[in-house]
């Protein structure tokens, strides 16, 4: 059974750029809500129980009808949450540096020059979704809680939820203010690991 990963940090830790408000709601209500709704689903499906995570949504058009819906919805949301949390931390901020830092700067320019492409990606999102940093360094955006794996490609190096639950409370409909904001509190150290040993692997 999957359950609900505990954050390194407090619900009121990210401060003025994501408040407590919507980091409780976020984690103990939303996530919450993925897990419970993707162990029901594995309840229906016994023989998918013990494969992880990635296995299942790396072969998701291959899973059976009626409970491939429910997995693709609340297994992405349970994936792409569970990374969230460990892509932001309250000693986040400033720019990445060493190999990620130089591969972006080779890439985009320059750290600036990446962050206007990925949120100019992030506004560009109708609904809800996310927009990802893959290892190749390209940008990707999904729909709902859809993610990279889905579409065989690898598991992404950073990702931003642009779903309205992420940031209404604090910004209301202005997503632009979020997308700001949120730079301050990526952690580029777990963004560094994932690049370092995404290298490493491929
Ligand atoms: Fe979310």
């Amino acid at each position: 059974m999957f359950s609900l990963p505990e954050l390194s940090y407090d619900y009121d830790a990210l401060g003025k750029y994501i408040s407590k408000d919507i980091m409780q709601l976020h984690h103990s209500k939303h996530h919450q809500t993925y897990v419970d709704k993707l162990n029901a689903a594995l309840d229906a499906a016994p023989g998918l129980r013990d494969r992880p995570i990635e296995s299942l949504l790396g072969d998701i058009d291959s899973l059976p009808q009626d409970v491939q819906s429910a997995i693709r919805n609340n297994g992405g949301g349970h994936y792409n949450h569970s990374l969230f949390w460990q892509w932001m931390s309250p000693d986040g901020g400033g720019q990445p540096s060493g190999q990620l830092g130089d591969a972006i700067t080779d890439k985009y320019g320059s750290y600036q020059a990446f962050t206007d492409e990925f949120t100019a990606k992030a506004l560009g999102v109708f609904g809800s979704g996310w927009v990802w940093l893959q290892p190749d360094l390209s940008l990707v955006t999904t729909a709902n809680q859809d993610n990279p794996l889905m579409s065989g490609q690898a598991s992404p190096l950073l990702g931003l939820d642009v779903w309205e639950h992420a940031y209404y409370l604090d910004y209301k409909n202005k997503r632009n203010d979020y997308v700001e904001a949120w730079w301050n509190v990526v952690n580029w150290d777990v963004v560094a690991d994932r690049f370092s040993k995404s290298t490493v692997n491929s």
